[in-house]
C-alpha cells in the first residue's frame, strides 16, 4: 500500500485527537446493536439483551477499548499492517471463528463514531483516508482466513 503525506498525517492525527476509551465503546455498542448477530462471539460478556444493556456494560466498553489499541498498531505500522495483524488474523479465524465480513461492519460504525466526534473537521478528504486505511485494516484482517 502506498499512502501519501496527507493520508499518513491524517490517520495519525485522527488517532491523536480521539480518546479510545470513548470512541471504542462507542463503536463496538452501535455494532452490536445494529448488527445483533456480532452479538454471538462474545457471549462470555453477561448482558447484550437490549442497547441500554449493550452500552452501559462495562465488558464491551472494555473491550472497544482494546479494538482501539490494536488499531493503534496498524497506525503506528502503516507500511507493514498485513504483517502487524498477522496475529491477530490467526486468533479471529482460528480460535474465535469470527465472519470476517463482520469487520467492515465494525469498521463502518467506527466511522461514524469518528465522524461524529471530528464534526466539520471530517471533510470528504479526510474520510477517504480513514477509509482507506480501514480497507487495509480489514484486509490484513481477512488474510489467515481459508
Ligand atoms: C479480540 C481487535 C473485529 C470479536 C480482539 C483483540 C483485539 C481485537 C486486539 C484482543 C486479542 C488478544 O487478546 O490477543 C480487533 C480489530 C477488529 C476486530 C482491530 C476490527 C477493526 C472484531 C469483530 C468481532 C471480533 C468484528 C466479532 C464480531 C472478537 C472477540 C475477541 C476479540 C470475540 C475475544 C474477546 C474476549 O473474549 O476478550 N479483537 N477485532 N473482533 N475480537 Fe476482535
Amino acid at each position: 500500500v502506498v499512502w501519501t503525506d496527507f493520508e499518513r498525517t491524517t490517520i495519525q492525527d485522527i488517532f491523536s485527537k480521539i480518546d479510545y476509551g470513548v470512541v471504542g465503546q462507542a463503536a463496538l455498542s452501535r455494532c452490536l446493536i445494529v448488527y445483533p448477530w456480532t452479538q454471538r462471539y462474545f457471549g462470555s460478556f453477561g448482558n447484550l439483551y437490549n442497547a441500554a444493556a449493550i452500552t452501559s456494560n462495562p465488558k464491551v466498553a472494555a473491550h472497544g477499548k482494546v479494538v482501539m489499541e490494536g488499531l493503534e498498531k496498524a497506525v503506528k505500522n502503516l507500511d507493514n499492517i498485513k504483517a502487524t495483524f498477522a496475529e491477530l488474523s490467526t486468533l479471529h479465524s482460528e480460535k474465535l471463528q469470527v465472519d470476517p465480513d463482520n469487520f467492515k461492519l465494525l469498521g463502518d460504525c467506527l466511522t461514524i463514531v469518528v465522524a461524529a466526534q471530528l464534526g466539520k473537521n471530517f471533510t470528504p478528504e479526510v474520510h477517504a483516508a480513514f477509509q482507506k486505511f480501514l480497507a487495509v485494516v480489514v484486509s490484513s484482517l481477512r488474510r489467515q482466513y481459508y
